[in-house]
């Protein structure tokens, strides 16, 4: 029987998950699991097509937010001309490079060959180590000299990649005879900035049309969760879950990745505390986790004088009345901080420029206020994020394990001492 090949260790049923694998982040979704990007998609479509009728394709910079579809839309156009090509026959193929891992133009390179190679029945041996740059473009020409008519090349993250000369090498190679194969080339950037910086670097070799990816709003987050719904037991999501996690990821960034995961660590939550279904509060504490993660993540280059500071005005924040503090104030507190987990503080001008540099992180805010004729000028800060969740992520550096509970800080001096709020200290640690 069914029953008696089972331990009973192990659960033979996943009592929440029915396909996970539709939550993983490199999970790319079907054609009609993608929502709300049909002007993109087609818009790729257009300056990379010519490639799918013999002709040269425009080359296209992809700007836009993380999590607004930007890899997955090019690797679905990508993969769709390469068989709409084949229908002609005409042999495109597409080359994938995640500059975010292969930043410098030997690794981008290498990683190209080395698929090209994969690709085909190229016979010739690549190093992968001992050459240079040059080798390898030496291999990716002759690739697709022997093996395509066209490639398209996805250079994702391009902003990450320490110089653009390979942007100048795939533009002008067959200008300048190294293959007779027609190139398109899909830049694709997080940061908008880097436009700025790309007119600089490169020539008008590499003529590009430039597309801008928007966050999603609510309703298309619905909609592309809703569409991994299968991903969970049928029943197990209950109703309202879905539009929670919408709303918060709308209210937040409208990053789909985002709110896939979290949707994913609600359901893992569920499973741990064993729950029979998925409910509003484990999307709560799933993106209270996912918050925690990324600022301990945007703060994990910072100092401890930083995150002590950081400490310092989340803990006025949640003992005092005011959501904004001076530079003083903070100074001051994290002065007694530092006392008490036996740090030396720097000096109040030295915490000024740690405090600008988590402004620059974006985990606080500061504005010029003006204090009256015979004052002169002050800054106010104000964290971005919920108090709480800053407490929570510096206390998970290990060098803060000995940070004092608060109400230990707002009696030691500080001023706010006497004015706590209503509120559970003790459910911080
Ligand atoms: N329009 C969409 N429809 C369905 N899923 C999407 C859509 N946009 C993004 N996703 C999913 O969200 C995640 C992040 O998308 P991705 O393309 O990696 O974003 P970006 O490259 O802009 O950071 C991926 O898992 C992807 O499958
Ligand atoms: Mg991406």
């Amino acid at each position: 029987m069914a029953d008696q090949a089972g331990d009973p260790l192990f659960q033979s049923h996943d009592p929440i998950f029915n396909r996970k694998e539709l939550l993983h982040v490199g999970h790319v979704p079907e054609e009609d699991r993608i929502v709300g990007r049909d002007d993109e998609i087609e818009s790729v479509a257009a300056e990379v097509g010519a490639i799918t009728r013999g002709d040269p394709p425009n080359n296209v910079m992809i700007y836009g937010k993380t999590g607004t579809g930007k890899s997955l839309i090019s690797r679905h156009v990508a993969t769709r001309a390469q068989s709409a090509a084949r229908g002609n026959e005409i042999d495109c193929g597409v080359l994938y490079v995640d500059c975010s891992e292969a930043n410098t133009e030997t690794r981008a390179t290498r990683q190209m060959a080395l698929s090209l190679k994969e690709q085909t029945g190229y016979e010739e041996n690549i190093p992968v180590r001992g050459v240079g740059t040059m080798e390898y473009y030496q291999h990716i020409w002759e690739i697709l000299e022997d093996f395509f008519d066209a490639v398209i090349v996805i250079l994702d993250e391009i902003d990450k990649l320490d110089n653009s000369n390979i942007l100048m090498q795939l533009s002008r190679a067959r200008e300048a005879r190294k293959t007779s194969a027609y190139i398109g080339v899909i830049g694709i950037s997080n940061k908008v900035k880097y436009r700025e910086t790309l007119d600089e670097r490169i020539d008008s070799s590499f003529g590009h049309r430039e597309l801008f990816f928007h966050p999603y709003d609510a309703s298309q987050l619905r909609e592309i969760m809703r569409n991994r719904e299968d991903a969970f037991q049928p029943g197990v999501l209950e109703d309202g879950t879905i539009e929670l996690c919408a709303a918060l990821a709308a209210k937040k960034h409208g990053d789909a990745r985002k709110a896939i995961e979290i949707l994913k660590e609600a359901g893992e939550l569920a499973r741990r505390t064993g729950s029979e279904g998925v409910a509003e509060t484990h999307i709560k504490q799933a993106q209270e986790v996912a918050e925690i993660n990324r600022i301990e993540e945007l703060t994990s280059g910072a100092t401890v004088h930083a995150k002590l500071a950081l400490y310092a005005l989340a803990s006025h924040i949640i003992t005092g009345e005011r959501e904004t503090y001076k530079t003083r104030e903070i100074y001051e507190r994290y002065v007694d901080i530092c006392e008490l987990v036996a740090t030396d503080p720097i000096t109040e001008n030295g915490l000024y420029r740690q405090l600008k540099e988590q402004a620059f992180l974006g985990v606080i805010e500061s504005e010029k206020t003006g204090g009256g004729r015979s004052q002169g000028s002050y800054l106010l800060h104000r964290l971005v994020t919920d108090p709480k969740h800053i407490v929570k992520a510096v206390r998970r550096d290990s060098s803060l394990e000995e940070l004092p509970p608060y109400d230990r800080l707002a009696d030691s001096g500080g001023g706010a001492a006497g004015r706590d709020r209503d509120v559970d200290l003790s459910s911080f640690s």
